[in-house]
């Protein structure tokens, strides 16, 4: 098994290198550089293209920091592991051909990651003793998964969204405020000053299931949007409902799930979950009774960064897994190790 691992994440706009150093089991980090692309700002949104230019100017220069973070020289390295999928596939090629190119000039081991599983997996970097089985919500820009999670490597999908992801909301309704890219931290920060009684928006399919759908929360914001006479007034407010009501339904899911299956741990993860009014919820419905422990990651290991990756690639390296030179990034990669929910648990099958 690898002692050094180097995880590289290029998946969408944060171009990111990580170091893992240790034993087989308890892996240390030992170096994490993030560079946020600035560059989508101006344009409100991340432009696939611009990314993939970024990536390549900066991929080189954020691995050589992040070795000389950890205190070591390429030679050191044991294994690469590289966010395989999902995300944008020009983002992820430079990734994924640069990892490739470093292992195999090197002749070092190579594992592509899924984007999600990296995740799931953020928590473990900062809290070594957390073990399944749990129940992990999943929230990004991307994505909005719950899982049933009875061993590493093994995930019973309980719910997806069936439009947009829950960090897509926050970032569209961001747009329609007024307030600027990424939209989750910018609706946080403004959420406090509202009062949560001035608006109400519906919270689609909270009372049933494990399915998620946040459209129509974003087309009732935008209705009130052009419904108000003073959007300066307004916005705080609106920002306030629109939080509570989403935090609302994902806490309310991640709850049933937890009753449902008996599971004492709930695990937050993706940059939804940066959120501290999520934490802050969670704790409140779940750990505050005594339902279940939370489980969630610094905001930095929330964020797309490397060390995820790192870690992920880690476990399935120590599984004997490896990837070979025909690796090729996929904008739509499936989460390996899904399994069907138990019926009685009475999650949709698709
Ligand atoms: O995991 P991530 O960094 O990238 C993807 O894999 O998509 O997630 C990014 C998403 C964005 O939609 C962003 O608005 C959201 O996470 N986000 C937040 C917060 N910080 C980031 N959403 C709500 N509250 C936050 N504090
Ligand atoms: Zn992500």
């Amino acid at each position: 098994m690898a002692d050094v691992v180097l995880g590289i994440e290029t998946s969408c706009d944060e171009t990111s290198a990580a170091v893992l150093v240790g034993e087989r089991r308890r892996p240390e980090l030992a170096g994490l550089v993030i560079l946020s692309q600035d560059v989508h700002r101006v344009f409100g949104g991340v432009v696939p293209e611009l990314a993939s230019r970024a990536h390549l100017a900066a991929l080189p220069a954020v691995v050589d920091r992040a070795l000389a973070e950890a205190g070591i020289g390429w030679s050191a390295v044991d294994a690469v592991a590289v966010t395989q999928g999902p995300g944008l596939v020009g983002a992820l090629l430079v990734g994924v051909v640069y990892a490739k190119a470093l292992a195999y000039a090197g002749d070092r081991e190579l594992i592509g990651v899924h984007h999600m599983e990296g995740h799931l997996f953020a928590p473990l970097v900062e809290d070594p003793d957390l073990a399944p089985p749990f129940v992990a919500l999943l929230v990004s820009g991307g994505h909005t998964l719950l899982l049933d999670v009875p061993a590493w490597g093994r995930y019973r999908l309980l719910g997806a969204t069936r439009d947009d992801a829950a960090g897509e909301a926050f970032d569209k309704v961001a747009t329609l405020l007024g307030l600027g890219y990424p939209g989750g931290p910018a609706i946080e920060r403004l959420a406090p000053q509202g009062d949560p009684t001035r608006f109400s928006f519906p919270r689609p399919m909270r009372d049933e299931g494990y399915e998620f759908s946040f459209s129509g929360l974003k087309t009732a914001v935008l209705r009130a949007v052009r419904s108000s006479d003073d959007l300066e007034r307004d916005r705080p407010h609106l920002a306030r409902a629109f939080q509570d009501a989403v935090l609302d339904v994902l806490i309310t899911k991640l709850e049933r799930a937890i009753r449902a299956t008996g599971h004492r741990t709930a695990v937050l993860g993706g940059g939804v979950a940066c959120s501290r009014a999520l934490a802050g919820l969670a704790a409140r419905r779940l750990s505050d009774g005594g339902l279940a422990r939370v489980a969630v990651a610094s905001p930095r290991l929330n964020a797309d960064n490397a060390a995820m990756i790192a870690r992920a690639g880690w476990y399935r390296l120590g599984l004997g897994e490896r990837s070979d030179w025909t690796l090729d990034a996929r904008a739509d990669l499936p989460l390996p190790g899904l399994e069907p929910a138990p019926t009685t648990l009475g999650a949709a099958h698709p």
